[in-house]
């Protein structure tokens, strides 16, 4: 691909072009850049470029006389790639846009700077105005590396296959789900141990569970066009069955709490995924025994694992747990488990080391709700 920088400041965007994949993708004459400096084409005396404006108003206007020889100095007759103006005012670029881009054979980016470009170089070499955001910068250089960038990668062999761009954010009508690479255990904050555990297919199902919260969390709308499966609508209506609990949790916390009486079984196995549920499951040690398991229900925190029967729970408890709380989104109850035990020095805490930390800075459990707390006195 050819694409051709029409810029007041070439040596902006010269150093980019010079390193890692963008670098890469020119040395190995997949991509070219041609810089054209737009000054070069000025026939004023001072080789100026802009005015004021007319009308009034503060800053200066790039002048049409240079912009319009220098496209026609540099691009054929026969130009068929698209000719974009960089410019705040544009459609905003996104994914889409960028492989529509990626299948051009020619660029031509044209960046303003100061207030803008008088209008009649716009009308007379631009076919589209493109913006990088809502938001304002001081020149279109920026935004024209970002295309480049965004573009380049796509184009075949630019990109190893170590760094594919298949799996990718938008890619796919989705967020990526988080990454992590090793060690494992970076200062006591571990991996998810599914990822650990070389099972692909648990790893494809817990990477698309991630993507799909990441997506209803962040970015909702993104979910109206994403290509989905009817076990991808599943997991989204649990997600936001989630959600709507953790809104909910704040005013349940001041309700009437009843002592747990019967274990959520059916519930849990409808509302957890097996996925979720094998890459979520943590043993709970007291000292170096094993006093039980947890489940972490996406970002709800924690629940018992009572699919492996009462003695789970009761095991618990004799191993210095105080009480746990667990709530039951269908009934609308928060249940808490049987207090009055006191914990032994040393006992654990049934939630792991960020949950427990968010909870001691600012009092409330961080995402996930539900957690089980150790007695205190
Ligand atoms: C200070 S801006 C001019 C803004 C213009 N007066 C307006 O209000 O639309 C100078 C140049 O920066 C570039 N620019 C600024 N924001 C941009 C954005 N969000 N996307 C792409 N280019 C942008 C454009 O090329 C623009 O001509």
């Amino acid at each position: 691909m050819r694409i051709k920088v029409f810029t007041l400041f070439p040596e902006m965007l010269q150093p980019m072009l010079g390193v890692s994949i963008l670098g890469r993708a020119i040395g190995s004459g997949r991509l070219q850049v041609d810089l054209i400096d737009i000054r070069a084409y000025s026939t004023d005396r001072h080789r100026n470029t802009d005015d004021y404006p007319f009308g009034g108003g503060a800053g200066m206007v790039m002048s049409a006389q240079p912009i319009v020889d220098a496209f026609a100095a540099n691009l054929p007759q026969d130009f068929r790639g698209r000719r974009i103006y960089l410019s705040p005012r544009g459609r905003t670029l996104t994914q889409k846009t960028v492989e529509a881009l990626a299948r051009e054979e020619e660029l031509a980016l044209l960046c303003g700077h100061y207030e803008g470009v008088d209008q009649r170089a716009l009308d007379a070499v631009i076919d589209e105005e493109l913006s990088i955001g809502d938001y304002v910068l001081t020149g279109g250089e920026l935004g024209a590396l970002v295309v480049i960038d965004a573009v380049s990668r796509l184009i075949p062999g630019v990109l190893g296959s170590e760094e594919s761009s298949e799996d990718e954010s938008f890619t796919t009508g989705l967020l990526e789900y988080p990454q992590y690479t090793r060690p494992a255990d970076f200062r006591g904050e571990k991996a998810p141990e599914v990822l650990l555990g070389g099972n692909h297919a648990e790893i494809v199902a817990w990477r698309r569970e991630r993507s799909l919260e990441l997506t209803l969390q962040r970015r909702p709308e993104l979910l109206e066009t994403a290509p989905l499966s009817d076990d991808d609508r599943d997991m989204i209506a649990r997600l936001r069955r989630a959600h709507e609990i953790e809104a909910a949790l704040p005013g349940l916390l001041r309700q009437d709490l009843r002592d747990a009486d019967r274990f959520p079984r059916q519930w849990f196995s409808a509302f957890v995924p097996e996925a979720s549920r094998r890459a979520a499951k943590r043993q709970c040690f007291s000292g170096r025994r094993h006093v039980g398991w947890l489940w972490q229900a996406f970002s709800m925190g924690f629940i018992p694992d009572c699919s492996e029967g009462e003695t789970a729970l009761d095991s618990w408890r004799g191993a210095g747990i105080d009480s746990g709380w667990l709530y039951l989104p269908d009934e609308r109850l928060l249940y808490r488990f049987e207090g009055g035990i006191e914990p032994p020095a040393g006992h654990c805490l049934l939630a792991d080391a960020a949950l427990r930390r968010t909870l001691a800075q600012t009092g409330r459990p961080g995402k996930g709700p539900y957690w089980v707390e150790l007695a205190e006195g």
